[in-house]
């Protein structure tokens, strides 16, 4: 056994040299190993007497727990050094810009209400919200519209079932209700925008049963016809981004507002393409009109006190304008190609002062 002292020598000095899992795991073979020299010295053990073996025995086993200690003890510094290392090259810089090869989009209908939002935000407005459920009373009643009243079909609503106190629920067929929450529930100076889902019973190639609008209010003392064109057709320039596009207000009716008019604006359609701008065509894009003095009386608010101004669009529609999509069903198909071709990358968020759309 006198070459024990060598071997043990030899395979604590291999262990101390590994500099790498795999060298280690090389002097792990080559001691403790099948092969191994330390392996081989046990095996001779079968040879000898059972008085040589048991002294031999004793101290080969000390040896051996010794080289597979030392082994033991490497490794746990290697693994360490090792992870280090890894956690080093995997570190992520928070800071870095997200990836531009992200695969999400996002959709026109979010992208549109976005900008819609930043143009008005910069005039004053707040964003504003309500239930798609509502009941008769702030869908209909209190924007001027009586149960007998034609405009009620004109609607297609889609009803709950009669409540046990009586009425019916339904899914808001426009944004006005709105008009009406915010009107009970804060006081005049108000200046909101109400982006939101609604819903109607018609689906053909121009309605689907569910769509969004944008409604907006503006009450105060001194407010003016003056006021509901300027904004409007400031909206409409900052919106289509194109500064010479002529808008026309056109003598309407609804209901909740008095007079009433429907704002188009200017198009051409040369060579069959559609374009915003000045042009022989008009394209209509939106409701408004000065709130009817019923319509604030019924909010609790005083019609010889206070004026004030409303509008309300299709979502779909100033995005299928602006973006030149052609099927309005194809919003709600969830289809990625189609995702992919007219959705927006996340990290561009519209603002006035970056640009809307790059
Ligand atoms: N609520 C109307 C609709 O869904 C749109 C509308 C028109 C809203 C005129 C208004 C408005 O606030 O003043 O057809």
């Amino acid at each position: 056994m006198q070459d024990l002292d060598k071997i043990r020598a030899e395979a604590l000095a291999s262990v101390t040299a590994a500099t790498t899992p795999e060298q280690l795991d090389a002097a792990r073979v080559a001691a403790l190993g099948k092969k191994g020299t330390i392996s081989g010295l046990m095996k001779a053990l079968g040879a000898m007497s059972p008085d040589e073996r048991k002294a031999a025995g004793a101290t080969l086993n000390a040896v051996r727990d010794e080289v597979a200690a030392a082994l033991d003890a490497a490794k746990a510094v290697l693994d360490a050094k090792v992870l280090d290392a890894r956690l080093l090259r995997e570190r992520i810089d928070v800071a870095l810009p997200a990836r531009p090869d992200a695969q999400g989009r996002i959709h026109p209908i979010s992208q549109t209400i976005e900008e819609i939002t930043a143009i008005f935000a910069q005039m004053g407005f707040t964003v504003a919200e309500g239930p798609d459920i509502e009941d008769d009373f702030h869908n209909f009643t209190a924007l001027n519209i009586p149960p007998e009243h034609p405009a009620r079909q004109m609607h297609d609503t889609f009803y709950f079932g009669e409540r046990p106190e009586g009425g019916r629920h339904l899914l808001r067929t426009h944004t006005s209700p709105v008009q009406i929450r915010t009107m009970l529930s804060g006081k005049p100076p108000i200046r909101v925008l109400v982006p939101g889902r609604t819903y109607r019973c018609d689906s053909d190639m121009t309605h689907t049963p569910m769509f969004h609008q944008v409604e907006g209010l503006v009450i105060d003392e001194a407010t003016h016809m003056g006021h509901l064109k300027g904004c409007l057709i400031e909206f409409v320039r900052a919106y289509f981004e194109v500064d010479d596009v002529p808008v026309r207000f056109r003598p309407s009716f609804f209901p909740f507002t008095e007079p009433s008019a429907e704002v188009d604006i200017g198009c051409s359609r040369e060579g069959g393409e559609l374009k915003i701008g000045p042009g022989a065509g008009w394209l209509e894009i939106l409701g408004c009109g000065m709130v009817h003095p019923n319509v604030l009386r019924n909010c609790g608010i005083d019609p010889d006190r206070y004026q004030g101004f409303a509008f309300g669009m299709g979502v779909e529609r100033v995005a299928m304008l602006k973006y030149g999509i052609p099927d309005l069903r194809t919003f709600f198909d969830s289809d990625l190609r189609w995702l992919k071709h007219y959705g927006f990358v996340p990290l561009d968020v519209p603002t006035l002062s970056g640009g809307l759309t790059r």
